[in-house]
């Protein structure tokens, strides 16, 4: 399964360029930073295995390719509920990227309160003379999201999906509060823009 990482690497190689490029004229035209930080990766064979088992599906190249729209992930975290819609609106305008789908979780949280915008693009490879449009997700979250969603992967790795109702509650009613947490940085933020 050598190579069959290596256009999924130029693909992620790519898009990390372009976000870079992308980021870097909004810091200049806008004076300030949106993104606290971007991270990316490719999902390992294992996850893939998994993934294709529990959407009953064999463990396959044609069906990793086929069915797998997040061989190629990355996730923007940012500061304000703003900078996700702005982040998202540079990505749609960029000639290099092409949105295929997108999914805002932010104005319909999922079932268990996880919130982000998800966009799910091709992005261009040239190999041997011919170009092939590889997928990928990108996440757009607020810190505050982030924080959410990443103790809520840990009690889904402890429980192992079996979560106690309690544990689940608890954790939509936090989804909440750091909703209503974004609305008030947001509206700081604002605050704070009369002042530069
Ligand atoms: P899969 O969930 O990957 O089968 O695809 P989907 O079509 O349901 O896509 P969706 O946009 O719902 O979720 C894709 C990714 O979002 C997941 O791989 C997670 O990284 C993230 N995600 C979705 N729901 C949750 C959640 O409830 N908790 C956490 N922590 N992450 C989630
Ligand atoms: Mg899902």
């Amino acid at each position: 399964m050598g190579d069959f990482y290596t256009k999924y690497e130029y693909a992620k190689k790519m898009l990390e360029t372009e976000l870079e490029i992308l980021i870097h004229s909004f810091e200049e035209k806008h004076g300030y930073t949106p993104v606290e930080h971007v991270k990316s990766r490719l999902k390992s064979m294992t996850s893939m295995k998994k993934k294709l088992e529990e959407k009953g599906y064999e463990f396959t190249k044609e069906n990793m390719e086929k069915h797998m729209n997040d061989i190629i992930g990355v996730r923007v975290v940012v500061s304000f509920l703003s900078d996700v819609y702005d982040i998202v609106s540079l990505i749609s305008h960029s000639p290099n990227i092409i949105v295929k789908e997108r999914k805002d979780y932010i104005a319909n949280p999922k079932e268990t309160g996880y919130t982000s915008y998800h966009l799910i693009v091709l992005v261009p490879v040239y190999l041997e003379n011919m170009v092939e449009y590889v997928q990928a997700e990108i996440q757009v979250r607020t810190v505050a999201m982030d924080f959410w969603a990443s103790l809520d992967h840990k009690i889904r790795y402890k429980f192992h999906e079996s979560i106690p109702e309690e544990v689940k509650r608890e954790m939509e009613e936090y989804s909440k509060d750091i909703q209503e947490l974004d609305k008030k940085m947001y509206y700081l933020n604002q605050i704070m823009s009369k002042y530069q």
